[in-house]
């Protein structure tokens, strides 16, 4: 029998397993081993429902999507920052504290970066999280509590128990038994890469993509549902306490950020405290440079009176307290002139459009080019050529046009028309229902020919390896390669030819031992299962696990190619987007044309039989499962291969029918989303135990 406190401790166990991953980022136990803790939970909340309390790690996910958003007041104003945009300014303003209150003449000061995110308050009572508002107007905010339970490194119960003597080198000297009241404030902010990662996403599927993280954040939390927010990559920092009532809580910045980080809250580790205002400065500039060394966007550092006594004695100005100031960095906004707008052609032949600028320095760099994402943005913001532009660039991401400086306009701007033909091999370009983007859908185009190939070589599929843009580059501008198929008919002296210096790993590597390796590549690859080769070509919507089922299904490419959209929807996970992209990938006759080449030259392999064959157990029977993340021995086909020889489905994405999460090490969303839809979670050990 299971007992509450056997609960209560697995609960614990998991907050602090939770914040090791998600706050610390040191995990101690293997994703698996942590999924088998929160099934565990799951499964005892099941039997006893009663015991659940709103900090079970288990209540992050699957609230129902709210209708509206209702206010919060918050229990002490949220204030702003006045700023200083340099370091004359930030000394002006020192100067003024001081003749207000000479105290600040030997006061010590905190320097934190400026998270460029959105400002949220959270609400703890008794240690438990039981609110979460946005900033609002300062007074009252919107109560987004659902949403930022979702965030993982929001922990749902102070302190976070068992991680002050394993993560502070010295046990902690703060009374660890929080204020029965403690509302505490920080920044929600989405990391750089994850940001550009998700924008990727949305870019290849044809969707819209996001301006800026910031705004990406803002945009995950304010809105009403709870399950878009857990699949978006949002994190926490968190610096100051709002409110607190029946405990004590620090009266330095300095020690609050301490405190915060021993509740097992997460805290920039790029603070420093300092003695010394000139010292403060040096720090803060320090940092201009480095800003694009940190995971998060920031418009700059917030230089802090430590003692918090004195600092809230200075009172404030309007919205912004005297004992703070944000030393703002440069602007990575500029304007600078629109000359042109030419359009790139990517993989799956979709057209980006890219402004090109009377060239500018940025932030030390200078910028020539910048993304305009689709034509309906150039639309929406009513972009011309000719025209003065915002341009932005951030970190690693790619600078993009924000609008136009409309006030700016001689009348000599030009609207523009998008293309109707691809720039690079000008036949006519394709919209998709329900998708921002156009497509050229020539697959012969040379510029898309590029990226096919690419793709055809890649891991998931042909896995030929030594087949380089530059090699690739080299053999379709001399003809060598005009499709996928005549990578097989490569002799050594084509490659021999467009094997420039830059392909070779050392220039020692003789280019004939480059053109040997490739050789035995492709040749290696002619031994590739039909599901990789159906997935090597590139259709729109098909990715390796429905290539998988295609293979699965049809005995070959002949038949495959045969097949009528009613027969592909058949199939589970083919939607009537996919079935029609599929048919319209066969009936074009440069495909076929690919086709016959690939036949041929005996590219052909057979599948069709494999599920019912190699069939060992009926285990899976009526089950769906999806995988993500790297399995410890299992490869995707592996894992596919096995749960199909027990009559299980494999599909993509995860969905309200999926049975079972498979995870691996370094999972995707699908592994937020299936926590969000409370589906079953097992790691490869449990998937082959289930099978038996
Ligand atoms: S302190 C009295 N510290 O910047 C406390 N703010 O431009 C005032 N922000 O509204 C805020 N990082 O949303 C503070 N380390 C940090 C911050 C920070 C980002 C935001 C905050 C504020 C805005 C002011």
């Amino acid at each position: 029998m299971t007992t509450k406190s056997h609960y209560e401790e697995l609960k614990e166990k998991i907050h602090f397993h939770n914040y090791r991953y998600h706050v610390l980022d040191a995990p101690v136990i293997s994703d698996a081993e942590f999924d088998k803790l929160l099934n565990e939970l799951k499964r005892i909340e099941a039997e006893h429902p009663d015991w659940i309390t709103a900090d079970s790690p288990t209540r992050r996910a699957g609230a129902k999507p709210a209708e509206r958003f209702d206010k919060v007041r918050h229990p002490a104003p949220i204030l702003s920052l006045a700023n200083a945009f340099g370091a004359d300014d930030a000394r002006a303003w020192l100067e003024r504290v001081t003749r207000l209150d000479d105290r600040v003449e030997k006061a010590k000061f905190v320097v934190e970066p400026k998270i460029d995110g959105l400002s949220v308050v959270l609400h703890y009572r008794d240690g438990i999280f039981v609110q979460g508002a946005t900033r609002g107007d300062g007074e009252v905010g919107e109560d987004i509590t659902q949403n930022l339970r979702t965030i993982r490194s929001i922990p749902l119960r102070i302190p976070v128990k068992g991680q002050t003597s394993k993560v502070e080198k010295k046990p902690s000297t703060f009374d660890l038994r929080p204020p029965t009241n403690l509302v505490v404030r920080g920044e929600a902010f989405m990391p750089v890469k994850e940001f550009e990662a998700l924008n990727r996403k949305l870019e290849e599927a044809g969707e819209k993509t996001y301006q800026n993280p910031r705004n990406t954040a803002a945009g995950s939390l304010r809105q009403l549902d709870p399950e878009l927010t857990a699949s978006r990559p949002l994190t926490i920092l968190v610096y100051q306490i709002v409110h607190s009532e029946g405990g004590k809580v620090p009266t330095s910045q300095w020690e609050i950020l301490e405190y915060l980080k021993a509740l097992g809250f997460p805290v920039t580790d790029v603070a420093k405290r300092f003695d010394n205002f000139d010292k403060a400065i040096a720090y803060t500039e320090s940092w201009e440079k480095k800003r694009d060394s940190l995971s998060y966007e920031t418009d700059g550092m917030v230089i802090k009176i430590d003692d918090l006594t004195l600092a809230a004695e200075l009172g404030f100005v309007g919205k912004d307290p005297r004992g703070a100031i944000a030393f703002k960095f440069p602007a990575r906004e500029v304007t600078t002139k629109l000359l042109d707008i030419r359009v790139s052609v990517g993989r799956t032949g979709v057209l980006i459009p890219n402004a090109v600028l009377e060239p500018v320095e940025i932030g030390g760099v200078i910028v020539e080019r910048a993304t305009l994402h689709n034509f309906d943005y150039i639309a929406e913001k009513d972009i011309r050529i000719g025209d003065r532009v915002l341009v932005k660039r951030a970190g690693e991401v790619i600078p993009y046009v924000i609008g136009p400086v409309v006030d700016a306009r001689t009348g000599k701007e030009k609207k523009y028309k998008p293309i109707t033909t691809c720039p690079s091999c000008r036949q006519p370009v394709e919209h998709i229902e329900g998708e921002v983007a156009w497509y050229c859908v020539n697959a012969a185009c040379p510029a898309q020919l590029v990226r096919n190939v690419e793709h055809f070589v890649s891991r998931g599929a042909m896995d030929i390896n030594g087949l380089g843009t530059k090699i690739v580059e080299k053999l379709i501008e001399t003809g060598k390669v005009k499709d996928v198929a005549d990578i097989y008919t490569l002799a050594r002296a084509d490659i021999l030819d467009a094997v420039t210096k830059k392909d070779r790993k050392t220039d020692k590597e003789p280019p004939g031992k480059i053109a040997e390796n490739l050789l035995s590549a492709i040749e290696a690859s002619r031994s590739q299962p039909l599901s990789r080769l159906i997935a090597a070509l590139g259709i729109h919507g098909v990715g390796e696990v429905m290539a998988g089922d295609l293979a699965s299904t049809f005995p070959d490419l002949d038949a495959l190619s045969k097949a009528k959209a009613d027969d592909l929807l058949q199939i589970e996970g083919v939607g009537p987007n996919t079935a029609e992209g599929i048919v319209d990938w066969f009936s074009r006759p440069f495909n076929q044309k690919v086709l016959k080449k690939l036949k041929s030259v005996g590219m052909w392999p057979k599948g069709g039989k494999s599920k019912v064959e190699s069939r060992k157990s009926n285990a899976f029977e009526g089950l769906t499962f999806v995988v993500t993340g790297t399995l410890p021995t299992f490869s995707r086909d592996d894992a596919k291969a096995f749960i199909e020889s027990h009559g299980g489905k494999v599909t993509d994405s995860v969905s309200k029918k999926t049975s079972y999460l498979v995870l691996g090490e370094s999972p995707g969303s699908k592994f937020d989303k299936a926590n969000s839809l409370g589906i079953k979670i097992v790691g490869e050990e449990e998937l082959k135990k289930l099978a038996k």
